[in-house]
């Protein structure tokens, strides 16, 4: 009897024991589960674009810019050309690169294959290995340019030949795009109502389509919430136009807008439904609002520019993502742009786009990685950072081995980057679920006896 009772509580002992360890090595695995989780969502959440142009001679030196777009921690940056000075200043830099065909160089790139493996060869092979050069878009705005209409027919014959090129140097992880205004459409609203213009619907956007289709790439749009609000003043209020309308504005049939930019893509979108692509991801190649303008032009001030902005960077970033007829989908945006440009002609406003003043002052304060709640900034009082000072030793096309294996490492970060890091991250999670599961069951089998048989 009291042997029996002395084993029984022995026994008892054992399986708490047991029970104890079992239930401190879960709390530990789900503890690593949950921070490599943290990690992978900190590592991998999505960041802003920006557009840097240099129409002005007042800028900082190219490897100035580059600390700077570093200091605020953009992630990815968009160039007009290919210019060797900018592309010198990005090496080694961690910053995702978007390079540009020239209008100018479009007509030749389309009608030679040789000329654009020529192309591909200085603007892209030259730097790879340490320049990360994601994309390659040809042509900016070619299809708003009435002037020169015979480069229409020539925009997606060059595309196609900057595809081969990449190919065949083995670099086909690089997307290939061009930037079109949103004036490709002829008819925006109501957002189902959008349709591609006609001069160009089958000539050039069907073939773009089936060729940005097939390749897996972004179609890169211009939109401007800005210009539509400036045209239509009476019809649009500037709630609607800067993301300011928690209420909803417009009804479409079974969607609704609070704002228009989801407005104008959801319009793009239709379009391209009617078309037959609904697989083309979107990105916004340019977006921005004025801070500065002529006095017959309203809306164009510091204030204004801060909210479109700050808004858009936590809409582009954190959740709920995508528009009403893509919700959830993420949609990478490039700011226009990093600095005002003084040597652009037309209104004030066009000198007055930037998140930056030459001298490397912020025109407002602004938080782009979208942590900061928009209602969390003090002021719209201008916030000064001091100009990092970066040594300027110049790196020369591909005179780095410290990024040697980067052709894979980019294919998967521009991987992520089209889903947004969020299935990576999933399947992450799922891996260090099934890890525990695994652990359970190898502990389970090992200690004799079922765990049902336990005892607390
Ligand atoms: C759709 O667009 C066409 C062409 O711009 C326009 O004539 C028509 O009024 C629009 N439909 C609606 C419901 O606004
Ligand atoms: C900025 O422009 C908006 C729209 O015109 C106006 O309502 C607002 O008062 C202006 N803000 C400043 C600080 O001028
Ligand atoms: C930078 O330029 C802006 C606009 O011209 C000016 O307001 C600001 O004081 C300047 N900041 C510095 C540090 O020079
Ligand atoms: C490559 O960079 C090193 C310094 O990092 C420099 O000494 C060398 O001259 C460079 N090579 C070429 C070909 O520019």
């Amino acid at each position: 009897m009291t042997t029996y009772r002395y084993k029984h509580n022995d026994r008892r002992r054992s399986g708490t024991t047991k029970l104890l360890t079992l239930c401190i090595i879960l709390i530990f695995l789900a503890a690593a589960a949950v921070s490599i989780a943290y990690l992978v969502i900190q590592t991998r959440r999505p960041t802003i674009g920006v557009n840097y142009g240099r129409v002005a001679d007042n800028l900082p030196p190219p490897s100035q810019v580059v600390a700077i777009i570093k200091s605020l921690k953009i992630g990815k940056v968009k160039i007009y050309d290919a210019n060797p000075q900018v592309l010198t200043a990005f090496a080694n830099s961690g910053l995702q690169l978007s390079i540009m065909v020239t209008n100018q160089e479009v007509q030749g790139v389309g009608s030679s294959q040789g000329t654009s493996d020529q192309w591909v060869q200085q603007n892209v092979v030259a730097w790879y290995k340490s320049v990360k050069i994601i994309m390659v878009i040809v042509g900016n705005e070619i299809l708003s340019d009435y002037g020169n209409q015979a480069l229409w027919n020539s925009l997606v014959p060059a595309m196609r030949n900057i595809r081969a090129s990449l190919v065949r140097f083995n670099l086909g992880s690089v997307m290939v795009t061009s930037s079109l205004a949103i004036d490709c459409l002829g008819s925006s609203f109501p957002p189902s109502n959008g349709t591609f213009r006609p001069d160009i619907a089958s000539s050039v956007i069907q073939p773009m389509l089936e060729f940005l289709s097939s390749t897996n790439a972004y179609f890169f749009i211009n939109v401007y919430p800005y210009f539509a609000w400036a045209d239509n003043l009476k019809q649009i209020s500037l709630e609607y136009a800067t993301f300011g309308s928690s209420n909803v504005v417009v009804s479409d049939g079974s969607f609704h807008y609070n704002n228009l930019l989801d407005a104008q893509l959801d319009a793009l979108v239709s379009a391209m439904d009617k078309l037959g692509y609904h697989n083309v991801d979107v990105s916004i190649s340019e977006t921005g609002w004025p801070s500065l303008g002529d006095p017959n032009q309203p809306g164009t001030n510091i204030s204004t520019a801060a909210d479109f902005n700050r808004r858009l960077v936590r809409k582009a970033l954190w959740k709920p993502r995508g528009t009403p007829r893509r919700p959830g989908k993420y949609i990478p945006t490039y700011i226009f742009a990093l600095f005002n440009e003084d040597l652009k002609p037309g209104p004030t406003t066009e000198r007055n786009w930037g998140l930056l003043y030459p001298n490397g002052t912020r025109v407002y304060d602004i938080d782009l990685t979208g942590r900061q709640k928009v209602s969390d900034y003090s002021s719209s009082a201008p916030f000064q950072v001091t100009l990092p000072s970066v040594s300027q030793t110049s790196i020369s096309p591909g005179n780095s081995s410290s990024q040697s294996n980067f052709g894979t490492s980019q294919q998967s970060l521009q991987q992520s980057e089209k889903s947004g890091g969020t299935q990576w991250c999933v399947v992450n999670l799922y891996v260090s679920y099934l890890t525990c599961l695994l652990c359970l069951q190898h502990l389970l089998s090992s200690s004799k006896g079922h765990w049902w048989n336990l005892q607390l």
